[in-house]
């Protein structure tokens, strides 16, 4: 039985749709790229503090403890709020306007901000609560 050779116009038709197919995904991994990039960027300018030391003072801290805190090993705490998409909520603890000041003094004191709340105050300085801030803010 003779071998039936693909057509040379339909070789090129697959290896132009395997091309297309290749450049989408190397888009659309690119767009995801410079979208976390912008994000990290962002999350930086507004609160003033560093995503990677907000991510180690957030270890260092325990916070996973009572939160569920995406992208930190270990947090899985059930007693507070899950901290996943902090930067799209509106408010938070309950009433508070989420934006980047009223976030820093609530994790510096939250028991000023809201008096009788469970979450502790715990001594963190403003460059740990700025930072902690640029790191909750990167999840969207
Ligand atoms: C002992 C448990 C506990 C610890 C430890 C704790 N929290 Fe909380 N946290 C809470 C509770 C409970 C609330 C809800 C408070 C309220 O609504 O009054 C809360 C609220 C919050 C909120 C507001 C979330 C929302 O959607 O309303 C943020 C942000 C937050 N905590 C961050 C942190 C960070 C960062 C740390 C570590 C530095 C931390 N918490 C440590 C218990 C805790």
């Amino acid at each position: 039985m003779a071998r039936r050779s693909v057509p040379p116009t339909l070789a090129w038709l697959a290896m132009l749709i395997g091309l297309a197919v290749l450049a989408a995904f190397i888009g659309g991994v690119t767009l995801y790229v410079e979208a976390r990039a912008r994000s990290r960027t962002q999350a930086q300018a507004i609160t003033g503090g560093h995503v990677d030391a907000g991510r180690t003072a957030i270890t260092r801290r325990g916070c996973g403890s009572c939160h569920d805190i995406p992208g930190i090993t270990g947090a899985s705490g059930m007693v507070g709020p899950p901290l996943s998409k902090m930067a799209t909520r509106r408010h938070i603890a309950g009433g508070l306007p989420n934006d980047p000041e009223t976030m820093i003094r609530w994790l510096m004191h939250p028991r000023q901000m809201r008096p009788g709340t469970a979450m502790p105050e715990q001594g963190l300085s403003e460059a740990e609560a700025r930072s902690i801030s640029a790191y909750l803010y990167t999840l969207d």
